[in-house]
């Protein structure tokens, strides 16, 4: 978001207050962990969505699929969010990029886990708990070894 806060302001309608807000979230971190930042959230949205649909405490059986396909395609983007340098301002640890053969075998256990849940799908929600706690394994194991505690 490179523009100037008055042509932001102006172009947006956006109240000058929000437009600084914004330009300062902007300018404190780069692009790169920005968009890192924001597939996780989602990535996070769509873990945290399929939850109560497969234990059954929500009537939203049909939209496993949708949530657990789009998990499927957010795993796939995740290799390319990680790239050498891009450890400032944000919680990822360099263990990231001074162990890169376990950080891949993280995103790999991801990647698998997001597919799997997703090709379970079509059926019951109840029977995609297994692939699900595997998918949640899969996000917790990597954040106890690269991602920073908050
Ligand atoms: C291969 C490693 C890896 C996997 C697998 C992984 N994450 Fe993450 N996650 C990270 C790292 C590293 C960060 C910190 C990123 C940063 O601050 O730039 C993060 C950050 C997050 C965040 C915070 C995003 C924000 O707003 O700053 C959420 C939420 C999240 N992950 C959820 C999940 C969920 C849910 C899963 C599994 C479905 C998952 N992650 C799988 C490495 C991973």
């Amino acid at each position: 978001m490179p523009l100037p806060v008055r042509l932001c302001a102006a172009v947006t309608g956006l109240t000058a207050a929000t437009a600084v807000a914004i330009a300062a979230v902007a300018h404190a971190k780069e692009p790169i962990v920005e968009y890192r930042q924001a597939v996780m959230a989602a990535i996070g949205g769509h873990t945290g969505a399929l939850k109560p649909i497969i234990t059954g405490k929500v009537p939203f059986a049909a939209e496993a699929k949708p949530h657990a396909e789009a998990l499927a395609a957010l795993a796939g983007m995740a290799n390319g969010l990680f790239p050498p340098g891009s450890g400032a301002e944000s919680d990822a640890l360099p263990a990231i990029w001074e162990k890169p053969e376990a950080f891949r075998a993280a995103l790999d256990r991801f990647r698998a886990a997001a597919t799997d849940l997703a090709r379970r799908a079509d059926g019951a929600p109840a029977d995609m708990a297994p692939a699900f706690g595997d998918l949640v394994k899969a996000c917790k194991g990597c954040h106890d070894d690269f991602r920073k505690k908050s």
